[in-house]
């Protein structure tokens, strides 16, 4: 099939919250720019995110404060965070929010017309802004229609296979139409990495399968970028567990926000025992340990789950703050305003990613920015529910002013077309691959894998045998059977392997590095938190394959820390 070749000044991988915030502030300011998606436009998935999104804006505790808001993120990120990217996402977090009404989101307001706030975990105040239970999806109908009144152009169904640099600095990207299957490149001044996590490398997810499969960070591993924080990945604490749906979908954190609690089968309110003041709104990370705590030792039900249960609050007001909630049960025959949900935790978030220097969202591969949930800083160690959609907004907008302001100003190699020949060959080869593995045999294997060696508890011999069992598959994968035309879910599945393998070896071997149990990564053998272990951990590429190497996070601003020695805290029981 014949190359196309298109040509943007700034290209744009990833059509999610990030990717499409980023291309609003580029349009706005007269710059030529492209985004791609892998699927039909506003289908990303920043739609999962249900619950809410995070700004001081104090409408219902006029105390709180963005120094608070920073001070909760470093206290949840157990101090791992970039300091920078914290104060700049709570800074910045009210004028993005104040901006996406503008636009028209429909966040639910207060009686007196201000926007409402719900509770989420481990936050010291109501600070979280919401549309029901929908409001990533309310977020990316807004950010779509707001790219579509700018005629941002969007091309839908093109998956990118490579990243192409030249002399050290970012000239473009290759891929495939995934509706005919002919190969692409795309020639760009900057390109902008925002095509999201990599969670579905476990076998529970709250991900859709084929989606956040560590693309972003293995094209920029690939393309020469360190990744960073890759051991702490977020198990949220209740996935769905439903007898004929593959569990893990996710039961959003605002039905906790609104007042639901968790009961083992012995009907026990377990929390009390794990957590007597922050009770089913501690930090989600020892939420999500205590169900699993429950489950392995025989008190969860036949499903391997705990119980979620909001039937104590009036039904009107379930159906009016939790209706996807209700609409999801209900087809399962559950009517959640009268009987418990069964929930289990589920992988949900990579704090982990590229290296970026948050001022400018660039990597330090010049012309080569990333926006969102691929990058690592801003949650460190852990992440606060609500704090995922706003980083979006607030960091395209960086990204978009930064490119903006500096288009134009440092030279722009353009795409070799040696690179690209290369590049396409290496998908042809692909795509007739003979060998004994099917791809998607692959993947099973390695989030079994994954889950087993890398989940919600580890260890020093699970992470090594975890590292021999994905040498094996890195062997097994190199002898793939494909044969399938491109626009095949096959050869689709053919490119993910590429980079889920990828993904999987920085988590694997930044887990075994950690020798203590900070945040998201919890280990069984080194049950503590080591204050020596305050180093964010950076999986650097070589030419043999990565290095490992550390580096010491910096120090919060003196407004934040004062906030942080204010020690506040959500206290559960004022809420009942
Ligand atoms: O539970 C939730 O609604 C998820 C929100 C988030 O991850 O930020």
């Amino acid at each position: 099939m014949s190359l196309e070749s298109v040509s943007t000044r700034v290209l744009i991988i990833g059509a999610g919250g990030a990717g499409l915030r980023t291309s609003i502030e580029l349009a706005q300011r007269g710059i030529d720019c492209l985004v791609l998606g892998k699927r039909p436009h506003g289908d990303a998935h920043t739609i999962w995110a249900a619950g809410g999104i995070n700004a001081s804006l104090g409408s219902l505790d006029p105390e709180d404060r963005w120094a608070i808001h920073a001070a909760d993120t470093l206290d949840e990120g157990h101090f791992l965070n970039d300091p920078t990217a914290v104060e700049m996402l709570a800074r910045r977090a009210p004028d993005r929010i104040r901006e996406l009404a503008d636009w028209g989101m429909a966040f639910d307001r207060t009686d007196d017309g201000a926007i409402n706030q719900r509770y989420f975990g481990a936050q010291s105040f109501r600070r979280t802004c919401f549309v029901g239970d929908r409001t990533g999806q309310a977020l990316m109908d807004t950010l779509v229609r707001k790219a579509m009144d700018l005629e941002v152009p969007y091309r839908e169904n093109l998956y990118i296979t490579d990243l192409v640099t030249k002399n050290g600095r970012a000239a473009g990207a290759v891929g495939f139409d995934m509706d005919d299957g002919h190969p692409v490149a795309f020639d760009a001044e900057a390109v902008v990495i925002a095509a999201g996590g990599h969670t579905s490398l476990y076998r529970r997810s709250s991900s859709r399968r084929d989606e956040n499969t560590g693309d972003a960070q293995a094209l920029a591993f690939n393309a020469g970028v360190p990744l960073r924080d890759m051991e702490f990945v977020q198990f949220h604490p209740t996935g769905k567990v439903t007898p004929r749906e593959e569990a893990g979908h996710l039961v959003t954190e605002a039905v906790r926000g609104e007042g639901g609690r968790l009961y083992n089968t012995e009907g026990e309110r377990f929390m009390e025992r794990y957590s007597p003041n922050q009770m089913e709104l501690d930090a989600r990370d020892v939420v999500a340990r205590a169900n699993e705590q429950e489950i392995r030792k025989g008190r969860g039900t036949d499903n391997d789950a705990v119980l979620l249960d909001i039937s104590h609050r009036d039904a009107d007001f379930i159906r009016e703050r939790l209706p996807r909630m209700v609409e999801e049960f209900a087809e399962h025959g559950i009517d959640i305003t009268q009987e418990p949900m069964e929930v289990a935790p589920t992988a949900h978030y990579a704090m982990g990613g590229i290296e970026v220097d948050f001022e400018t969202a660039e990597t330090p591969v010049d012309g080569l920015y990333a926006v969102g949930e691929c990058t690592a800083g801003v949650h460190g160690a852990n992440r606060l529910g609500g704090n995922s959609l706003i980083e979006t907004v607030v960091f395209g907008q960086v990204a978009g002013t930064h490119i903006a302001e500096t288009l134009g100003t440092r030279p722009s190699p353009s795409l070799s077309e040696a690179a690209v020949r290369d590049h396409v060959a290496t998908q042809d080869a692909l795509a007739a691959a003979e060998g004994r593995h099917a791809p998607a045999e692959i993947m099973n294997r390695l989030r079994g894998l994954m889950w087993k060696h890398a989940g919600i508890l580890r260890d020093e011999d699970g992470l090594i045998n975890g590292l021999r069992k994905l040498q094996q598959l890195r062997a097994d994968a190199a002898d793939l059977q494909v044969q399938a035309d491109r626009t095949s879910r096959r050869y689709e599945r053919a490119q993910n392997v590429r980079f889920m393998l990828t993904t999987a070896e920085t988590i694997l071997r930044g887990a075994l590095e950690r020798t203590e149990s900070r945040g998201a990564h919890a280990r069984t053998d080194y049950g503590e938190k080591n204050p020596s272990w305050r180093q964010n951990i950076r999986c650097v590429p070589t030419a043999e394959g990565m290095e490992i190497d550390f580096q010491a996070p910096g120090a919060p601003s003196a407004p934040v820390q004062e906030a942080v020695d204010e020690e506040h805290e959500l206290d559960y029981h004022h809420l009942e």
